[in-house]
């Protein structure tokens, strides 16, 4: 390990860290311009960075782990885009089961079946099958997530008794995150300062740590830098201290 890591590590204190983190992966079609490389090689790097934080994340023994990793509206990018952002996740992840199996980690996808072909999502929900005896951190993809669609399916599946019984603290039942604490942390890359329709319920008390580093470049130091810098929070929930 790098003695910067050793260092960054040693000033987190492992009992007050967050449950689940975001990641709002961006910057990946910027790194590429940047090297006059199409934007699809920008993805396949940032590919690589999520192993990096999976990797420093199981060393800090996080619980809960989200990626954006597509959104309902990037289906607004040219085809070639979204086909290989498509191709690439599956690839990708039937290469990184054996690796994910072997840190016990839980995957599982959360978003909308909506305009997925049911071959393709048949496939990946398999993948993701293999890895679900594992105990230890849950990675959440968030893939063809939308923060709105999520709201209105979970609304769509109550039946009225449910309804007339939803509270702020019951809804989190119905919600593709359904079991999971919701994100203490979301980090955003690329120096972007929105949510862009990520995890909107589930973010009403998340700390937000924001950026400039391209998705791509993003290390174990930023990880770990992002974590000390939550720690420095003073999470109030509306109320004094
Ligand atoms: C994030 O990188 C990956 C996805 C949204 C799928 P972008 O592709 O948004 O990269 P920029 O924002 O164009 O640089
Ligand atoms: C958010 O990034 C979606 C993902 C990271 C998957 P975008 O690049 O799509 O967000 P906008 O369009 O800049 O808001
Ligand atoms: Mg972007």
């Amino acid at each position: 390990m790098k003695n910067k890591e050793k260092e960054l590590i040693a000033q987190i204190d492992l009992e007050r860290m967050p449950r689940h983190i975001g990641i709002i992966m961006d910057g990946n079609g910027r790194w590429a311009s940047k090297r006059l490389r199409p934007r699809l090689f920008g993805h396949q790097e940032g590919a690589k960075a999520i192993r990096r934080v999976v990797e420093i994340t199981v060393e800090l023994k996080l619980e809960y782990l989200t990626f954006y990793a597509f959104s309902t509206e990037n289906w607004n990018r040219p085809d070639d885009e979204v086909k290989g952002l498509l191709k690439l996740l599956k690839d990708r992840l039937i290469k990184e089961i054996p690796e994910l199996n072997k840190q016990n980690i839980y995957v599982q996808f959360i978003g909308t079946k909506d305009r997925l072909d049911p071959q393709y999502l048949a496939d990946i929900e398999k993948m993701a099958e293999m890895t679900h005896d594992n105990d230890g951190m849950t990675v959440n993809i968030a893939f063809n997530y939308g923060g709105r669609q999520e709201i209105i399916e979970a609304v769509k599946g109550m039946n009225p008794e449910e309804i007339a019984s939803l509270t702020p603290e019951n809804m989190n039942r119905y919600l593709w995150t359904k079991g999971q604490p919701d994100p203490d942390l979301i980090i955003r890359t690329s120096g972007e300062h929105r949510l862009s329709n990520f995890l909107l319920w589930q973010s009403a008390y998340s700390e937000i740590y924001i950026t400039d580093v391209l998705w791509p470049d993003f290390g174990k130091i930023d990880m770990l830098e992002a974590i000390i810098d939550f720690q420095k929070r003073n999470r109030r929930f509306g109320g004094l201290k």
